[in-house]
């Protein structure tokens, strides 16, 4: 029995900054930006949008798919908690009307926690073939303003529906996996913005890699040329690169060629929308999937990584037609259909974003009619409303 991604969704915030105003802004050489990092916008999120409400948005584009009685499990993997006992996941749960049933919980480990959701919910479903899984990556990362983060940031999420005989790709068996206690990046309760030692973290990501991507092969007893394509966690599109030119070092030129056009479409939709911590190594997955060169049961490998540190490499295969569980118009039309944001209004939102909204105060949205967003908190319990 096959079991893996059935349906996709995705949503991003209504606003953007340009990375040309930033780097004019901050006095940086455009370029690097928009070449030595590879980012050319970043989504941002004002105070009426967080982790709950962003990933409702990604999964309401395919709930009507789905028959919400086989639903046995909702899985959130986020790094932008709303709350530190109660799951974000139930607010979800909630507002997508899935039954009291369901075992529902929030994951953490950087931005591993939406592949640690996946693995959970492949062997759930291998186990309970009749249920299916919903697994969502939500986060706004923040690095703060005038930092040397600032333009790795982003905000949006991605939520999967795991299932027997999935439309999209099925998830292979095997997995390499590799952690290590190490302080790359974090976030201490205390704070709102991540905390970062940026070079280091950009290393530990790459050795991971090699680590993962070596004992996968060599478990599987495969060759990197047996990959159609190679999806990388992206913070930003170069580290994802670098990666690849790891990859693809000393392959055949046919390889190396197909690697990097399909390396190039997994970075369309990321270059746009910034790092959305848990959720970008699947943002890639389905920018590679709507713009990419793909045919059935080609192999896929997918890297995840999560600062702390957690990297894993696993693979999927294409399913025949798996265009038709696609919306490639709606997830283009997403990205284009944000405002372009002043500098200055950005940097009013990200300060504002910051603060707790006053207890029994309603916060409205400029969201599209149709789009679920924070409304504030009613005697400190959060209230969600759709638009
Ligand atoms: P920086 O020090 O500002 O940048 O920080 P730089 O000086 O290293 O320059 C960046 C690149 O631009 C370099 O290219 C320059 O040469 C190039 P590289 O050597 O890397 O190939 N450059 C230019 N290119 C063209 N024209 C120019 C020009 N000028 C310079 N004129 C850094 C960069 C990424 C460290 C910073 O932005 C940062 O700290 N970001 C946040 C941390 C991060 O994203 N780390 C990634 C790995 S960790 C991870 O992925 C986990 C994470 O998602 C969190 C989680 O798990 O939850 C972050």
């Amino acid at each position: 029995m096959q079991v893996g991604i059935d349906q996709i969704g995705f949503y991003t915030p209504n606003k953007y900054v340009d990375m040309l105003d930033l780097a004019h802004a901050r006095g940086v050489e455009p370029n690097k930006y928009l070449i030595g990092i590879g980012q050319s916008k970043m989504s941002v999120a004002d105070q009426s949008q967080d982790a709950v409400s962003m990933g409702i948005n990604a999964t309401l584009s395919y709930i009507n798919k789905v028959d919400l009685e086989q639903v046995g499990l909702l899985i959130m993997g986020t790094e932008s908690g709303v709350d530190q006992s109660k799951s974000a996941s139930l607010f979800v749960k909630s507002a997508l009307k899935l039954p009291p049933e369901v075992r529902t919980f929030e994951i953490k480990e950087a931005c591993f926690g939406m592949t640690a959701g996946i693995m959970v919910a492949r062997d759930y479903v291998r186990l309970h073939p009749e249920h299916s899984a919903i697994v969502i990556g939500s986060d706004i990362a923040r690095y703060g303003l005038k930092t040397g983060g600032e333009v790795t940031q982003g905000a949006g999420s991605v939520s999967v529906l795991i299932k027997a005989n999935p439309r999209i790709l099925a998830l292979t068996s095997g997995h390499s996996a590799y952690s290590a206690d190490i302080n790359d990046f974090w976030r201490p309760n205390n704070s709102a913005v991540a905390l970062v030692d940026g070079k280091y973290s950009t290393e530990v990501y790459l050795d991971f890699f090699q680590r993962t991507f070596q004992a996968y092969k060599s478990k599987q007893k495969m060759t990197t040329a047996d990959f159609t394509a190679i999806l990388y966690h992206l913070p930003f599109v170069k580290m994802g690169l670098k990666a690849n030119r790891l990859a693809v070092a000393e392959q055949d030129a046919k390889t190396k060629k197909r690697l990097e056009e399909n390396f190039t479409a997994s970075t369309l939709y990321s270059k746009q929308v910034g790092n959305i911590y848990t959720a970008s190594l699947y943002l890639g997955l389905l920018s590679l999937l709507e713009n990419g060169t793909l045919s059935a049961a080609d192999t896929i490998g997918l890297f995840s990584y999560g600062s702390g540190a957690m990297g894993e490499f696993y693979a999927g295969k294409v399913m025949a037609n798996y265009e038709q569980a696609l919306n490639k118009v709606a997830d283009e039309k997403m990205i284009a259909r944000r405002q372009q944001l002043t500098i200055a209004d950005y940097e009013q939102i990200f300060k504002q974003a910051l603060q707790l909204p006053a207890d029994n105060i309603e916060l409205s949205s400029d969201e599209a009619p149709g789009y679920w967003y924070f409304a504030g908190t009613k005697n400190h319990v959060r209230q969600y409303q759709r638009k």
